[in-house]
């Protein structure tokens, strides 16, 4: 789902065992911008980034894009179900803002 948090869009994200399987394989040497699943996420059955591409600014698509996460329109960036950035223009992952859950269905920003 996305939201509108602090003027920009969130991603929401429910992941499925598999997609959490596949994130916490990933090689970091295949990585433009290093960054372990477990790094970027409080619970992994959630991946809570922002919707704003880091090449310029637009808004990716969710659940599209070669890696099984986001693609961005604009330039055809693409990222994976951690919001890592996988292929395209942009330099770095989805930025993940400070959240935690506060209970099983809220989550704080
Ligand atoms: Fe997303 Fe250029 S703004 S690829």
């Amino acid at each position: 789902m996305t939201f509108k948090w602090r003027g920009k869009p969130l991603f929401v994200r429910h992941r499925t065992e598999k997609e959490m399987a596949a994130e916490e394989g990933v090689n970091l040497a295949e990585l433009r911008d290093p960054q372990h699943d477990k790094d970027r996420v409080v619970n992994p059955r959630w991946i809570i980034v922002l919707g704003v591409c880091t090449h310029l600014g637009c808004v990716p698509i969710a659940n599209a894009g070669d890696f099984g996460g986001y693609c961005c329109p604009c330039h055809g960036s693409h990222y994976d179900a951690s919001g890592r950035i996988r292929k395209g223009a942009a330099p770095l992952n989805l930025e993940v803002p400070f959240y935690e859950f506060t209970e099983d269905v809220v989550i704080v920003g």
